[in-house]
């Protein structure tokens, strides 16, 4: 990509900076694992990488997030972000920095951006008054809505009036659309550029960038005034300058920037255009090469959220498949750029079909063959090829070079079913050949010599080929070959050629590489997982069931999801927030007599303490609240 002053190539990547308020979860996990792959390919090529990850520690999402827990954000973020931290190595992924943007380094640099465009005119003050959404931390204007919920993720916006500082992005419209057209692939994929650009096209507003502290104090404060602090988004885009040395080590961000790849999420990837470009453009900054957008995963066909109890748990696809196979699971399922569904079903049958039975025997049999018949020894290649060994090497060749193209387009998927492609192709020259039958002939041993050569330069090329998909899997394989070198450290160009592998070679059989998953084993286990459900007579007895009835009932502001309820229960009366307010109205509710726990440890939702939980059946689309059948005095015991 950049060949600089140095005349060192390198290579820039990034994933975005991920939100404190919540755990990792498959979606934070595929763009960086996708990173990952990009970081060790481009190592592979001789780039000099730079590959950047961290997380997003300000706004006004993460100071609620901390406020139901009793924290401050601060120590939120602290704790939240080991969970990111501690995940990556897991994945097998290797990041070169890891930034907070509560960092001084960062806050330094967000400071110095602010009050630049500021002396320069881009940056005013004025009022800002509009909608606000916090989960996706957007202002939206009156004409982007239909009603008072946020065009992204559906919930409901919050209405804004205040001063506030603005960004004039308007004065880059022009500036901006002529660069997209002359530099087309800044933006991809295809589809979402033009989705972009037809967005720019309708016309650019300027941007708030501050809210005041009087609604926010989580954030960093406009160096000039006070009373202000920086939008989130403002402050997060900057990360990737911080990151790569801005104004802190020039040397390195002479090296590293522009960014030659900016991953992102479709949901994100308007901000990292519009706004950030033109945030860039402002500052006198060099642009970033590409913005790739990846599409999102849906889990069994159904969006991935909390309440619906679907969110898949990266840690837990570790512990119950191992990091490479999930890795290559994300990787090959579907086209970079597309949507895709994840079912633990797909899962296992990729790494039933794909890795135990195609790689995994493939890798097993040849080694088992080459310890057979010479002794653990690689054996020379004849100097006689015949028609199948031409073909299987002139395959590798097409195949290798198809490779190179797929990955520098960012065409995971693409790649990884061309290695497989050549595994199965590898796999067909084995039945061709049928070097077992060729075994029990000493006169076909210069024969079968060529074969198991073959054989084993295949394996050595899709292990280079695999490298980057799946690092420790191909480590394996490459050790089991009797390989010492390190397979970090290799280079494309001179390693991914045929012939390369130098005979004499003692292989080292090992554990297999890719066990199959049996499905039966894992019905039965979850079979006992659930029963080791079971409860004793005892442990149901400890809760506190007791008949109340709702004496009042109102909405609580600001959510779509709460009711506060005053519940009678003969002796006493308890407040309890629930969230039924999307299947009953206050009034629906008022007067009903229901079941509820009493001697569950209170919580503070919304700064109300909640004083127990009702009972209701969840059903797909509905929550039904459990009633009495007869009339009973309220406080009775449910037993
Ligand atoms: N903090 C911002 C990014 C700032 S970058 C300067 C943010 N953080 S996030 O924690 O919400 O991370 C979101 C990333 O996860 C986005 O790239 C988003 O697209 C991705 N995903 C969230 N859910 C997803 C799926 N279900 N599937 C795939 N990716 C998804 O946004």
């Amino acid at each position: 990509m950049k060949e600089n002053k140095k005349s060192k190539k390198t290579f820039y990547i990034t994933t975005p900076i991920y939100y404190v308020n919540d755990v990792p979860h498959i979606g934070h996990a595929y763009t960086t694992i996708a990173a990952d792959v990009m970081a060790r390919y481009k190592k592979l090529c001789g780039y000099d990488v730079f590959f950047s990850t961290g997380t997003d520690e300000h706004g006004q999402k993460i100071a609620r997030s901390a406020e139901k827990v009793n924290l401050t954000p601060l120590e939120l973020a602290d704790k939240m972000v080991l969970k990111f931290k501690n995940l990556w190595p897991l994945l097998n992924i290797k990041y070169d920095d890891f930034i907070r943007t509560t960092e001084p380094r960062h806050i330094k640099v967000v400071q110095e951006i602010f009050a630049k465009l500021y002396e320069k005119g881009d940056i005013y003050k004025g009022e800002y008054e509009g909608w606000y959404c916090v989960p996706c931390e957007t202002f939206w204007t009156e004409t982007q809505l239909t009603d008072e919920t946020c065009p992204t993720c559906g919930k409901k916006i919050e209405k804004i009036k205040e001063e506030s500082y603005f960004f004039k992005m308007s004065k880059y419209q022009d500036q901006i659309s002529s660069y997209f057209e002359k530099n087309p692939q800044c933006i991809q994929p295809k589809a979402r550029r033009n989705e972009i650009i037809s967005f720019v096209k309708s016309g650019l507003k300027d941007q708030s960038i501050t809210r005041t502290k009087k609604s926010l104090k989580w954030g960093i404060d406009v160096p000039f005034d006070n009373n202000h602090v920086i939008y989130v988004w403002y402050d997060a885009l900057l990360n990737y300058i911080t990151v790569a040395g801005y104004n802190i080590d020039n040397e390195k961000f002479e090296k590293y920037w522009p960014a030659d790849v900016h991953l992102v999420g479709k949901d994100i990837l308007r901000f990292h255009t519009v706004i950030w470009f033109t945030m860039l453009m402002a500052a006198g900054i060099e642009l970033p090469r590409m913005v790739f957008a990846h599409g999102w995963w849906t889990i069994e066909g159904e969006k991935m959220s909390k309440s619906k109890g679907n969110v898949v748990d990266p840690y837990k696809m570790i512990e119950e498949y191992g990091a490479d196979a999930f890795r290559y699971f994300l990787m090959r399922e579907v086209s970079f750029g597309q949507d895709g569904n994840f079912s633990k079903d797909l899962l296992i049958k990729r790494i039933n079909y794909d890795l135990a039975n195609d790689l995994g025997n493939l890798v097993s049999r040849t080694i088992a063959m080459i310890t057979q018949y010479f002794n653990q020894e690689i054996p020379q290649s004849g100097i006689e090829k015949e028609e199948y060994d031409v073909e299987l090497e002139n395959f590798a060749l097409k195949n290798i070079k198809k490779y190179y193209t797929q990955m520098d387009n960012l065409s995971l998927n693409a790649a990884l079913e061309t290695i497989w492609q050549f595994i199965r192709r590898t796999n067909k020259y084995i039945d061709q050949t049928a070097p077992w039958i060729l075994g029990r002939d000493s006169s076909q041993k210069e024969r079968l010599s060529t074969i198991l050569y073959n054989l084993a330069e295949s394996i050595r090329l899709s292990a280079i080929l695999i490298y980057p998909f799946m690092p420790v899997k191909a480590k394996e394989i490459w050790e089991q070959l009797g390989l010492e070198s390190d397979l970090e450290k290799i280079r494309l160009d001179e390693d991914a050629s045929w012939g390369k592998l130098i005979p004499g070679i003692l292989v080292k059989p090992g554990k297999i590489i890719f066990p199959r998953i049996d499905t039966k084993k894992k019905e039965l286990q979850k079979l006992q997982e659930d029963k080791s459900n079971i409860i004793s007579y005892d442990e149901f007895k400890k809760i506190d069931l007791r008949v109340g009835k709702v004496i009042s009932a109102e909405e609580v502001s600001g959510t779509d999801k709460l009711l506060k309820l005053e519940i009678s229960l003969g002796a006493e009366t308890r407040t309890i927030v629930a969230g039924v307010k999307k299947y009953y109205t206050a009034e629906e509710i008022l007067g009903k007599k229901i079941v509820i726990v009493t001697n569950l440890q209170p919580v503070k939702l919304r700064g109300i303490e909640s004083q127990g939980m009702l009972l209701a059946a969840v059903g797909k689309d509905d929550v039904v609240l459990l009633t009495i059948d007869k009339d009973i005095a309220e406080g009775s015991k449910i037993q």
